[in-house]
């Protein structure tokens, strides 16, 4: 991501960035079906044609309807497609997505593209700068983290399938997975800056820089992979309480956990789910669909720990390149909870309710997945979800404490 937030920014390459980052979610539902692109498998998911839709309902209500004498593309649709924001009125129910058969596939392309058009008349018409500025580009991080959503979703529609449908020949990857390469480094801690310091675009709930005093710990080069993972579940992982948290066991017990979701043993072998159709699990890639509940238990299982989320972004700050992985195969979860930064002030503005106001029961995730757009994930990008949730592209890097 090139956008800057200076008012130096050339608005040609604002333009450009705009065009790049919005043709990228239209490509990803080309070739899929109006049907699939309109079925909710379940209410965490939201259907491929909602998310097409709400990612032009964004720039439409955060920066083109705050001029004055705005006339909507569709009034209905500041309703249709408002996720969250309570400031800006009514919603549909989130479990309630997959209802919209209308407005159809074709009409909400066409929404689209007139969002895009007046946004690029807007963008034509002057440089914003300052907080038009950082909505613009806001905009543009939020369209790309709703690309991974879409995948991430979508899988889960195909994983819902008898028929386990390939959405794709192959997975939509946007960077090759690293091998893994063993071992561990040493980190002697101390006061370590943690949070974004400056340059380039951040969520607000990535500031303000500020230190954090770390212990001695070591953070694991690689992922855990589908193999580790299968010696937990022999040792009777999914079994043992003594392994789980409270709140964790619970759900092993009312969802019957026994394995990540998606996987599957019987005839054909041990297989799950990926946006390419029903694969064999490899033992030697990274485990994905865990969630922190199932890593925090393979954690104590492995004698190990989850690192904090201090702990991973100094780490990969010093030392980038003894990890694989760190970025562009799945998002790490830590143990540390989802709450406000020292200082912590949220955005501006309606744009205020984007992610201060979650900010209660989620653990923080660190680093980026297979799935997330090129430039967008950062050292310090703070990914969160709740402990229970497992369908998004998350798996397991471990720590230790040292003496
Ligand atoms: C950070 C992935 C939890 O899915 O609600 C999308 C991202 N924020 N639109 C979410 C987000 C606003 C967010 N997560
Ligand atoms: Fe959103």
């Amino acid at each position: 991501m090139t956008v800057s937030t200076r008012a130096s920014t050339a608005p040609g390459a604002m333009l450009e960035e705009f065009r790049r980052v919005r043709c990228a979610l239209p490509a990803l539902a080309r070739g899929l079906s109006a049907e699939d692109l309109a079925a909710q498998p379940m209410t965490d998911c939201s259907p491929g044609k909602w998310h097409l839709a709400h990612t032009s309902w964004f720039f439409e209500a955060m920066i083109l309807a705050t001029e004055p004498g705005y006339e909507p593309v569709d009034p209905r649709f500041q309703t249709l497609f408002n996720s969250y924001y309570e400031a800006l009125g009514e919603r549909v129910e989130r479990g309630e997505r997959g209802l919209m058969t209308r407005p159809s596939l074709d009409e909400v392309l066409d929404y689209r593209r007139e969002v895009d058009r007046r946004m690029e008349a807007w963008l034509e018409a002057g440089a914003p700068e300052g907080q038009p500025a950082y909505l613009f580009t806001l905009g543009l991080h939020h369209d790309q983290q709703h690309q991974e959503l879409f995948l991430m979703d979508l899988l889960n529609l195909m994983a819902r399938s008898p028929l386990d449908p390939a959405a794709y020949d192959e997975e939509p990857r946007w960077a090759p997975a690293q091998e893994a390469r063993g071992g561990m480094t040493r980190f002697e801690g101390g006061l370590a800056r943690i949070g974004h310091d400056g340059g380039g675009f951040a969520f607000d709930n990535e500031r303000p820089v500020h230190r954090q005093w770390l212990e001695p710990y070591g953070l694991d080069h690689d992922l855990v992979s589908n193999g580790d993972w299968l010696g937990f579940m022999e040792d009777g992982g999914y079994a043992r309480p003594e392994l789980w948290l409270s709140d964790g066991w619970a759900v092993v017990q009312s969802e019957g956990w026994t394995a990540p979701l998606y996987w599957c043993r019987d005839d054909a072998g041990l297989t799950t789910m990926t946006l390419a159709g029903r694969r064999a699990v490899d033992p030697a890639a990274p485990v994905r669909h865990v969630s922190f509940y199932e890593a925090d238990a393979y954690a104590r299982w492995a004698g190990r720990r989850l690192p904090t989320e201090g702990e991973w972004e100094h780490a990969v700050r010093c030392r980038p390149e003894v990890f694989s992985n760190a970025f562009g195969e799945l998002w790490q979860w830590t143990s540390s909870a989802y709450t406000p930064y020292r200082g912590f002030r949220p955005t501006e503005g309606t744009a205020s309710e984007y992610n201060g106001k979650f900010m209660a029961n989620q653990m923080v995730l660190r680093g980026s997945s297979w799935a997330t757009p090129e430039g967008h994930g950062r050292v310090s990008y703070r990914n969160f979800f709740y402990p229970q949730q497992r369908w998004a592209f998350m798996g397991v890097r471990l720590a230790r404490d040292l003496p």
